[in-house]
């Protein structure tokens, strides 16, 4: 008999590098230099020897948006941009996304492993636990003005956050770290659903510990305040799910290293975490789904895609979830995101929208100017469309992804705490401005001084 075949698929190798040597002739001067390669990479410390003279502050190397340079060496999150490969602690994410809930995904990230039965029944014990807010947090909450975007919410109430849990400053601590990880993962959905009733001017609903994660914040939102008996209907429940395990990490994005950034300054992980959801709520970032939402909108039909290509490619505007700094092929979270749709709109009815997007995705993919640049749909291309159909508001659009990538948020700044290469983030700079000039004051003479040298204050390379 044929042996049966394995249906787990082969694991695919990781990525390899050549570790060696990169020889630089620094042409102003003829000076020779070996550099070391490591990792992909070489350190751009190792620049610094590269100089023309002892008034040479040495090269830097210049990368104004990151665009090739790694901020620090990570194992959460596996990108190859040109495959359209997204892994998460090793895991492909359409097996994740298959067959795993977003609480174990929330683990895997932050601890590197899957939950066991009883670390997952631990975990989800402290996270359902901890989804209660303050009643001075919803005092707070109270304040804001009737039509504040749910996403100035969310982030002034992150920030807020750290006044209630001053001993959340005590990062150096393990126990005090994995405890404020509980805590934010529990309590962004109640912050979100507070922000949308906040929004309707209807009374919140507190979280309920007999519901799983995606049912709760559903219940929060939704739930009648006459009632304390409200299911949210399972199907939705499940592909907001599966939506959050896709928007939970993406390595270093802007959110993420805002995420280190903040924390590289030892500030506690509330104030870290407003500042990611605050570089989330750009249109450029979480913002996008809100976007692309707002512009299918406004073109409202198939035969006016042609139109809305034609101000993209004469550079008058973006096309709202096209391109990506990482993937210059199809984002896998968009490919999966359009199986869910269809799932939700077997419930929901099918959201006409997206016949306008799909126009949108066949008529930029076979254009020139999207070809060439390799423009492809991203992760916010269509999630705003299964939202709406859900009944999300459109600006609850970036909370939503908000509540998922706190975790990646977390796992990112735990990592950079325990990387004993990680220092305060303070990037260098090349400066453009006015060489020293002196005030001209009534009366006084400017001194006339001696051109300074130049001090460099930099560290000396390794001998
Ligand atoms: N529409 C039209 N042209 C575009 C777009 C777009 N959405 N994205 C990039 N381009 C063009 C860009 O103008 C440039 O053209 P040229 O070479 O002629 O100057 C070329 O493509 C390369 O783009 P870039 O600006 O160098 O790319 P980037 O890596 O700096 O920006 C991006 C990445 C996501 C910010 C950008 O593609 C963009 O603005 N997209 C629209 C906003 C969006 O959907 N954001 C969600 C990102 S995915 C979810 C997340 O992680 O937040």
């Amino acid at each position: 008999m044929p042996a049966r075949k394995s249906r787990t698929p082969k694991a695919k190798a990781a990525p390899t590098y050549t570790n060696g040597t990169l020889s630089v002739t620094d042409e102003r001067t003829g000076s020779n230099y070996r550099i070391a390669i490591q990792e992909g990479a070489i350190r751009a410390t190792d620049l610094h020897q590269i100089r023309t003279g002892p008034d040479d502050p040495g090269l830097l190397s210049y990368d104004p948006s990151f665009a090739n340079t790694a901020s620090c060496r990570s194992a959460i999150t596996y990108i190859d941009g040109d495959k359209g490969i997204l892994r998460y602690r090793g895991y492909p994410i359409e097996e994740l996304a298959a067959s795993k809930s977003y609480l174990e995904v929330a683990y895997l990230l932050i601890y590197g492993t899957l939950p066991t039965k009883s670390q997952l029944a631990d975990w989800l014990y402290h996270i359902t636990h901890h989804t209660m807010l303050h009643e001075n947090v919803q005092k707070f909450m109270d304040g804001f003005h009737h039509d504040a975007h749910p996403m100035g919410m969310m982030v002034s109430t992150l920030a807020a956050l750290s006044t209630f849990y001053p001993d959340a400053k005590n990062i150096s601590d393990e126990q005090v770290r994995y405890q404020q990880a509980y805590r934010l993962i529990a309590k962004v959905p109640t912050v979100a659903a507070f922000a949308h009733r906040h929004s309707m001017g209807m009374p919140y609903i507190h979280p309920s510990n007999d519901l799983a994660y995606a049912e709760n914040f559903l219940a929060m939102m939704y739930r009648p305040s006459w009632t304390t008996s409200y299911t949210p209907d399972p199907v939705l429940a499940k592909a907001l799910d599966t939506l959050f395990v896709l928007h939970a990490d993406h390595e270093q994005n802007c959110s993420s290293n805002a995420m280190r950034a903040v924390g590289s300054s030892h500030a506690d992980p509330y104030s870290c975490a407003a500042a990611a959801a605050a570089a989330l709520y750009g249109p450029l970032h979480g913002g996008a789904s809100e976007m692309v939402v707002r512009m299918l909108q406004e073109v409202g039909s198939k035969d006016r895609v042609p139109q809305l290509l034609r101000q993209v490619k004469e550079g008058r505007r973006l096309l709202m979830g096209f391109g990506h700094r990482i993937y210059k092929n199809y984002d896998p979270r968009a490919r999966l995101i359009q199986q869910i749709a269809e799932e939700v709109f077997a419930v929901t009815g099918r959201n006409p929208l997206i016949d306008v997007a799909l126009a949108l995705e066949n008529a930029a993919l076979s254009d020139e100017y999207f070809i060439s640049r390799r423009l492809y749909p991203n992760v916010d291309f269509y999630s705003g469309i299964i939202y709406q159909a859900m009944g999300f508001p459109v600006d609850m659009f970036p909370v939503l992804f908000a509540i998922p990538r706190t975790s990646g948020w977390i796992a990112q700044w735990i990592e950079m705490l325990q990387d004993p290469e990680q220092k305060i983030a303070r990037p260098r700079q090349v400066f453009t401005g006015h060489p020293e000039r002196h005030l001209e004051l009534a009366g006084v003479k400017a001194p006339i001084r001696k051109p300074s040298r130049t001090v460099d204050t930099r560290p000396k390379p390794p001998a």
